[in-house]
């Protein structure tokens, strides 16, 4: 449904060339939830924002294709596609409404933006609808409620439901619960399980967390420093078998009930800016616990679904 093909994106304006993303492929499927997932700064963000034209100066597309059920997605139609097929929520729901509106007012607007020929009363009938789709009880109650009445779930349905008000393929989900507690998180989580399975919504979820992750989606793209280095099928993330040195990583990065809540396990070193350095040398070399001679001299190829000299559980 969603093909993105050797997608390079660049820091414009400085001497060294800083890729942010390079040379990304990915498709994501009719009806798929696929996880994209990696440490803070790896790219995911800008990943998401690239699709949609969302990015801006320093940050540039250099090449690849964007391509939505066969066409092109490209500077002069992105209009045609974002906020309509393609929809995108963020981390920080509260944020992101607008503070002096209702939340009728708001879904209102975004419903009327995309179809003026709806009227007052037909608008908020579909509004209502929304509300139930993304599990608001008693939604014509809460549409006279302003952001600051709801908690940051409610909240987060609401941009859902925003999300949701033109009847998206995709829903690009940019760390939607992790300015959530633990509880709430879950029950969002749900939600956009019941909408993948019920509407056959697709959705990019964007997480640093593995953990969570392996539980919601169909497959999981790792990227680390704007490269992928593992896409882990459905089958091999049942059973944790993962092939890249830092997907391990990540999956022992994971703290386990027993460990003390204030020591965090984390790999060891920082994510390196991806540079001209590596055109010939693997973007995790520095980091790997498993890198040999090779892994120097020469940048690994991603096939069979990584991309890697050393592999773990072949
Ligand atoms: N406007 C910008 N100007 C300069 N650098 C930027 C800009 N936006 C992003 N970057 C850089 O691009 C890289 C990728 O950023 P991005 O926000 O996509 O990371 P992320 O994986 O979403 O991280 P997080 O988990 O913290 O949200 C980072 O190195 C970041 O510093
Ligand atoms: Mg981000």
């Amino acid at each position: 449904m969603l093909e993105i093909r050797n997608l390079n994106v660049i820091l414009e304006n400085i001497n060294k060339r800083i890729y942010i993303l390079r040379n990304i492929s990915l498709t994501i499927d009719g009806g798929e939830i696929l996880g994209l997932v990696g440490e803070s700064g790896s790219g995911k963000t800008v990943l998401g924002k690239t699709v949609l034209g969302l990015t801006a100066f320093p940050i540039k597309k250099l090449s690849g294709d964007i391509i939505f059920e066969k066409t092109v997605i490209d500077e002069d139609n992105v209009h045609k596609f974002r906020g309509k097929k393609i929809s995108m929520i963020f981390q920080n729901p509260t944020s992101c409404l607008n503070p002096v509106f209702t939340i009728k007012n708001q879904i209102i607007e975004t419903i009327r933006n995309s179809n003026p020929d709806i009227n007052a009363s037909q608008a908020k009938r579909i509004a209502i609808e929304l509300l139930k789709k993304v599990e608001i009880d008693h939604p014509d109650q809460r549409l006279d409620s302003y952001p600051h009445n709801l908690s940051g779930g409610m909240n987060q349905r609401v941009m859902i439901a925003l999300a949701l008000a033109t009847n998206p393929e995709i829903l690009i989900a940019d760390e939607p619960t992790t300015a959530l507690d633990v509880t709430v998180q879950s029950s969002i989580i749900d939600l956009l399980k019941n909408l993948n399975k019920n509407y056959n919504l697709s959705i990019l979820f964007i997480t640093h967390d593995l953990n969570l992750i392996i539980n919601i989606a169909d497959r999981v793209a790792v990227i680390y420093a704007g490269e992928i280095l593992e896409i882990v099928s459905k089958e091999d993330l049942k059973i944790k078998r993962f092939k890249h040195p830092y997907t391990e990583l990540l999956n022992r990065c994971i703290p386990t009930l027993e460990e003390k809540k204030d020591i965090l396990t984390t790999i060891p070193g920082e994510i390196t800016n991806n540079t001209e350095i590596y055109e010939n040398r693997c973007i995790f070399y520095d980091r790997c616990p498993r890198k040999l001679e090779i892994c120097k001299n020469k940048k690994p190829v991603f096939e069979n679904n990584y991309k890697c000299f050393n592999p773990l559980n072949l």
